[in-house]
């Protein structure tokens, strides 16, 4: 029996530090020797005051940041990858398949619909099919489908179908972050990285995302989160981990 008993995640003696030029080129050292683990299924909340690394961190699993020492093994659906070494084009195959990353704010693509917003992701995260079968018909039915789940998990989070078909550049600050939340939770990421993803949301929606992140969790997605509603993080989180 081949029993795969390794974490999803794991960090080990991570380091980053800026370079303030603005301030004479002063050192500021955010992690130093940080390290965790987390399981398939695990959610596991970064905890401590502000500015002490926690998005730092969330960027350098994402690739946002470079690392300046540590490493960053992930179990993806290829196999085991350093994040901290991977290619950029590894990089942008993870964020398509592997790795989902919900932040404040929304960077959406200027006149694209909130439905494509979400449904797009579905179609990225689908291996590109052989080009004998390119079919329109093949690729109108395939976004159809992701449509039809982007709608699903738009209507859960309330989001006024009024909306759906605009671009969300004008939309509040909670309903993009609901599109946001939506484009993160479409796709069965098996790692999902969520900076204050309830930040503007009231508290009905609140519990919805408390519910995605239960489902991603039974599903087997391994969760990092910084939480400042102490609520949620008690609902979802099975460790904290406090960083500074
Ligand atoms: N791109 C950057 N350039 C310079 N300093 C940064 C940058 N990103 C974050 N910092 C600094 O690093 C520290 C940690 O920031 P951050 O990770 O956002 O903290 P947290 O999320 O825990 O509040 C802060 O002092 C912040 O000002
Ligand atoms: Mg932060």
């Amino acid at each position: 029996m081949n029993l795969d008993t390794s974490p999803r995640l794991s960090v080990r003696g991570l380091a980053k530090h800026f370079t303030l030029h603005l301030r004479g080129g002063a050192r500021l050292q955010v992690l130093e020797d940080t390290s965790l683990d987390i399981g398939a299924g695990e959610c596991v909340a970064l905890v401590g005051a502000s500015g002490r690394g926690k998005s730092t961190l969330m960027k350098c699993l994402f690739g946002s940041y470079g690392a300046d020492a540590g490493a960053l093994r992930f179990e993806s659906s290829a196999g085991p990858v350093d994040l901290a070494t991977a290619s950029p084009q590894r990089m942008i195959e993870l964020r398509r398949r592997d790795i989902a990353y919900v932040s404040q704010f929304l960077r959406a693509v200027p006149r694209v619909p909130a439905l494509d917003v979400v449904a797009q992701r579905l179609v990225d995260a689908e291996p590109v099919p052989a080009a004998d079968d390119l079919d329109d018909a093949g690729h109108e039915e395939r976004l159809e489908a992701a449509r039809d789940a982007a709608r699903a998990l738009l209507a859960r989070l309330n989001l006024p179908p009024a909306l759906w078909d605009l671009p969300p550049a004008t939309f509040s600050g909670g309903e993009q972050q609901r599109v946001n939340i939506a484009r993160g939770f479409v796709q069965a990421s098996r790692l999902l990285l969520l900076d204050e993803p309830t930040a503007s949301l009231d508290a009905a929606n609140r519990r919805v995302v408390v519910e995605l992140i239960h489902e991603a969790k039974a599903r087997g997605a391994a969760v990092v989160g910084i939480f400042h509603d102490e609520e949620v993080r008690d609902a979802v989180a099975d460790r904290c981990v406090e960083l500074g």
